[in-house]
């Protein structure tokens, strides 16, 4: 089986290089190599490699300047996944095309199922939501949508990686408390999407670690496992504070805990806790 991971060198398409399967025969490409924006370079790409199967990883994923560069991110999050779908159909390959739980408001309090009213906040949402439309709207019952949230991986940058920096760096963190959500490594998102993959799977799915926390609760969580395998010398103190006192560009949802239940049903999986994931990771910093 031939796949192409396009977004490559990001959190998730290196998670998927590290962890694929024996029987695939992979190419893993990303910006400039390839571009999704532009529909030609896409087109000789995807006639050059002619896979099975294309997961689209790429994305503008940096949801404050998304606010200020709505255009651009809408290229990369909407136009793009648009012309990998349509790439993806010209070809009779299938898609598989990752998703954010910040396609919903927040507002509820019991985990957001995949066909629960998206309601976005943020123009990176927005443009998020309308990648996943774009894609339905071509791909239609053969769409493979996962839907993730609060992503980390020992490669590249996120909020882990962040935390442990600041925790050398600073005397004392204050991490907002009243936005809950599922911590995920990556690595255990690419073995879903491999099992996805392998069973052929169809429709709108949810994957994320199991639990949920704040970003303080997160942060504590970081210092211990970080203090633990020697990555830090000293604790320091970390504050919670409300999303009011640490005002972004972008809105964020308050609550964004994704139910898993059908993806776990259907690949006969089972998610595990996001500390021992975080705990697994940090090692991976020593
Ligand atoms: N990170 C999270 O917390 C999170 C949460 C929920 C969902 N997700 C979703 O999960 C997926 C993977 O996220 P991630 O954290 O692995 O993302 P990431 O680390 O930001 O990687 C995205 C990759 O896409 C590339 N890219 C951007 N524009 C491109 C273009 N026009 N053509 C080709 N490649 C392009 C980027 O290259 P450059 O670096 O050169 O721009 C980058 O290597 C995304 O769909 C994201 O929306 C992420």
């Amino acid at each position: 089986m031939k796949i192409l991971i396009i977004g490559s060198n990001g959190q998730l398409g290196w998670e998927l290089q590290r962890t694929v399967p024996q029987n695939v025969d992979m190419a893993a490409l990303d910006y400039p190599d390839i571009d999704i924006t532009d529909e030609k370079n896409l087109q000789s790409v995807m006639d050059e490699h002619l896979p099975d199967w294309i997961i689209n990883c790429a994305a503008y994923t940096d949801v404050d300047g998304a606010e200020k560069e709505a255009d651009a991110a809408r290229a990369v999050n909407c136009d793009g996944a648009k012309n990998i779908a349509a790439q993806a159909l010209r070809i009779n390959a299938r898609m598989v095309h990752i998703s954010t739980d910040f396609i919903f408001s927040g507002n509820r309090s019991r985990p957001y199922q995949p066909l629960d009213k998206p309601d976005p906040k943020s123009v990176y949402g927005q443009t998020k939501l309308d990648g996943e439309k774009s894609v339905e709207s071509i791909l239609k019952q053969d769409r493979l949508i996962v839907r993730t949230a609060w992503l980390y991986s020992s490669h590249g940058n996120n909020f882990v990686k962040t935390m442990i920096r600041l925790m050398d760096e600073k005397e004392e963190l204050t991490i907002i408390d009243d936005q809950i959500g599922s911590p995920t490594w990556a690595n255990g998102l690419a073995l879903t999407v491999w099992a996805a993959i392998h069973q052929n799977l169809k429709g709108i799915f949810h994957w994320t670690d199991a639990g949920v926390a704040s970003w303080y609760d997160f942060a504590v969580a970081i210092q211990e496992e970080a203090i633990r395998a020697g990555l830090l010398k000293k604790t320091i103190p970390i504050l919670p504070i409300p999303t009011r006192k640490y005002p972004t560009p972008a809105k964020r949802p308050l609550y964004s805990v994704l139910d898993k239940k059908d993806i776990l049903d259907a690949l006969g999986l089972e998610a595990v806790h996001w500390r021992s994931r975080l705990k697994q990771m940090i090692q991976e910093l020593t």
